[in-house]
């Protein structure tokens, strides 16, 4: 590492401590566990709910999985997966928490006991590990902002965007710079709270993403040449469906949903015990869906307008769209809106992966919000540097992959669907009757799909997300 880096990461840590140290002190009002925070309302909890599951993972990976998987075929294939699968488990992660009125360990603790709390440790350090690559990309979010106006256009104009996005990862001091700024961010609306923070938050920045969405796709499909996109990512393509999409279909969804580290069951704990639980999951099932689906056709009319290949994952996000935007009149100004709808997907993704891991620090060992908050922030940022650094090759790779790749596949390919697998079987053998209970607000509210779900439960969902757990097995 170069001196100035180091010196650079002494004082950012630096900073941060002296902060997490004033706002602890003055401290927020501890609660104690009897008068748990709570969601001020049903709404609140619904868009923080789809905030955690709208990330990242809808905006820069669906459309283009989708492009590329058979197109209206895949779509087929995914709502089935997520309304049948994807719908049931966030059903049991909510009401296990609701019912437990507990973090993810505690929950299991509480109600399973025995070797199940296990499942909820793996939550908490699936949120450590997620966290800690997701600040990094989302970091990016927050420079691209900026860069629209200073500079990006010009450099993506001349077809240079890739170089300029290698050149900005490769720079450890930039990197970590906005990665912190992000993690700042995060930490900030969780130490607020509950109400206070994660809710008021979404409440206002899952609107607004809709509405830059909807801007981004009024721009995207009114450009000449916008229906060859769409064609691209909608014509059905029956012949590129196989066994493995409905493989992809369901990681895709997993990680789109937030499901399988405890994330609705620590965000379902904070929920009255009056709302109906089975709709709330439909509804932040549908609308992750939503956002998703609509995406790409924010995305695709553009690239495919300018004579653009579709390009995967960061490439799409971070030189197609640049270049892409650089070719329209007031580029720069749809290139922040763009940039900072991703910012809006990721925080709220961000805060509810912290959230878990406060919520197990606060129930299970006692500390206060601002302590939790400040110190599981700061560590989580520091777990992030070396993803941060990876990128340029300034950190050894781990047996080939980047360590950003590393960490992103023992947490997707592993924790999560494991958790998933054990969360199922947990709600459809070992806390049946609490379980139902819980959906059925003890009986006052009729739940048609009960028989359905069970099943889902017991036997779909663990034996389709073991059959994805080994095919991602390879490394
Ligand atoms: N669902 C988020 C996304 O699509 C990522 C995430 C995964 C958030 C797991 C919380 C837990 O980007």
């Amino acid at each position: 590492m170069g001196e100035r880096l180091q010196v650079f990461l002494v004082f950012l840590l630096y900073f941060l401590l002296v902060i997490g140290f004033l706002f602890g002190k003055r401290g927020v009002m501890v609660v104690s566990t009897n008068d748990r925070e709570q969601w001020g309302s049903r709404l609140g909890f619904i868009m923080a709910a789809a905030g955690s599951a709208v990330g990242l993972g809808n905006i820069w990976r669906f459309p283009y999985v989708v492009g590329m998987n058979g197109g209206g075929a895949f779509v087929l294939i995914y709502l089935a997966i997520v309304f049948i699968i994807g719908a049931s488990v966030m059903l049991a992660e909510m009401a296990i928490g609701r019912g437990a009125g507990l973090n993810a360990v505690g929950s299991f603790k509480k109600l399973g006991g025995g070797a199940w709390p296990l499942v909820g440790w793996m939550g908490v350090i699936a949120g450590f590990i997620i966290l800690s690559f997701y600040g990094v990309v989302a970091g990016w979010t927050i420079a691209y902002m900026l860069k629209s106006f200073t500079g990006l256009m010009e450099v993506a104009s001349q077809g240079k965007a890739g170089d300029a996005f290698g050149a900005f990862v490769s720079n450890p001091t930039q990197v970590i710079l906005y990665q912190a700024l992000f993690m700042f961010g995060t930490i900030w609306i969780v130490f607020k709270g509950i109400g206070e923070g994660i809710e008021k938050y979404c409440k206002v920045m899952m609107p607004g993403l809709f509405l830059l969405l909807l801007v981004l796709i009024l721009r995207a499909v009114t450009l000449d040449g916008a229906m060859k996109g769409i064609e691209f990512y909608l014509k059905p393509d029956f012949s590129k469906v196989t066994g493995g999409t409905v493989l992809s279909a369901l990681g895709q969804g997993f990680f789109s949903l937030s499901l399988g580290m405890g994330c609705m069951i620590t965000y379902g704990s904070y929920l009255n015990k009056d709302e109906a639980l089975p709709s709330a999951a439909f509804t932040v099932t549908f609308l992750d869906t939503l956002v998703a689906f609509l995406a790409g056709f924010a995305i695709f009319p553009a690239v495919f307008a300018f004579n653009m290949e579709p390009a995967a994952g960061p490439g799409l996000t971070f030189i197609t769209l640049p270049s892409v935007f650089s070719k329209m009149p007031m580029g720069a100004v749809f290139s922040f809106v763009f940039f900072l709808l991703l910012f809006f997907a990721a925080i709220t993704s961000s805060v509810s992966l912290l959230e878990v891991c406060v919520a197990y620090f606060k129930d299970e060992l006692g500390w206060d919000r601002a302590k939790a908050s400040w110190v599981l922030g700061l560590v989580i940022f520091l777990l992030g540097v070396p993803s941060a650094l990876s990128l340029g090759g300034h950190f050894p790779k781990i047996a080939g992959k980047d360590f950003l790749d590393a960490m992103d596949f023992v947490a997707s390919n592993l924790l999560l669907p494991l958790g998933g697998i054990l969360i199922s079987l947990f709600a459809g053998w070992f806390w049946l009757d609490g379980c139902k209970k819980e959906i059925s607000n003890q009986g006052r509210l009729p739940f048609v799909f009960e028989g359905i779900w069970v099943w889902i439960c017991r036997l779909v969902a663990p034996v389709v997300i073991a059959i994805v757990f080994v095919k991602g097995l390879k490394w």
